[in-house]
């Protein structure tokens, strides 16, 4: 009751060309199932290079800039939606700073990951953003509105 009065966020979670090629699908959407958010969105996507720096023109400065483009268009990544009350801060959580040998064990750069410019995943950094990355990475029919069925799917 106490959650539902909360508000429900949607968060743009993305794991990136590496750890699509070492294999670390399954274990990161597997993180976030776990905690008990609602998946609205999920493709494997190779990203085109006007996208890249459209998601990450904030950055657009930076001197890592290039090298940045350079590998989340390097392979296929897995975009994903996520949906539930705090998700946003949550999966920040769950993924851990930015530089993974300062990432806490237990989050996702902490276990999976060792260099920033390799650094797994991505995860929106407040509730504006969430809205505006689904929108630029997914087409309104990818995304899926659902409720949960009372099924017994396993009597
Ligand atoms: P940023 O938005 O600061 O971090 P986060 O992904 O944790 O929200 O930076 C975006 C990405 O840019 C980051 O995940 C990896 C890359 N990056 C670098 O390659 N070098 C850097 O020094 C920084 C700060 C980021």
């Amino acid at each position: 009751l106490v959650a539902s009065l909360e508000q429900v966020d949607v968060t743009y979670i993305m794991i990136k060309p590496d750890g699509v090629q070492r294999g670390l699908v399954g274990e990161i959407i597997s993180r976030f199932e776990k905690k008990g958010f609602k998946l609205t969105g999920l493709k494997l996507f190779q990203c085109p290079k006007e996208l890249a720096e459209e998601h990450y023109k904030d950055l657009s400065s930076k001197s890592f800039f290039p090298s940045l483009i350079e590998y989340i268009t390097s392979g296929p990544v897995v975009c994903m939606a996520w949906e539930g009350v705090g998700v946003v801060a949550s999966a920040r959580k769950l993924i851990g700073a930015t530089n993974p040998l300062q990432a806490e064990p237990g989050t996702i750069r902490g276990d999976l990951a060792v260099q920033t410019g390799r650094n797994v995943v991505h995860g929106s950094d407040s509730p504006e953003n969430g809205k505006r990355e689904i929108g630029l990475w997914f087409n309104e029919v990818e995304v899926i509105e659902w409720t949960p069925a009372q099924a017994p799917w396993l009597m």
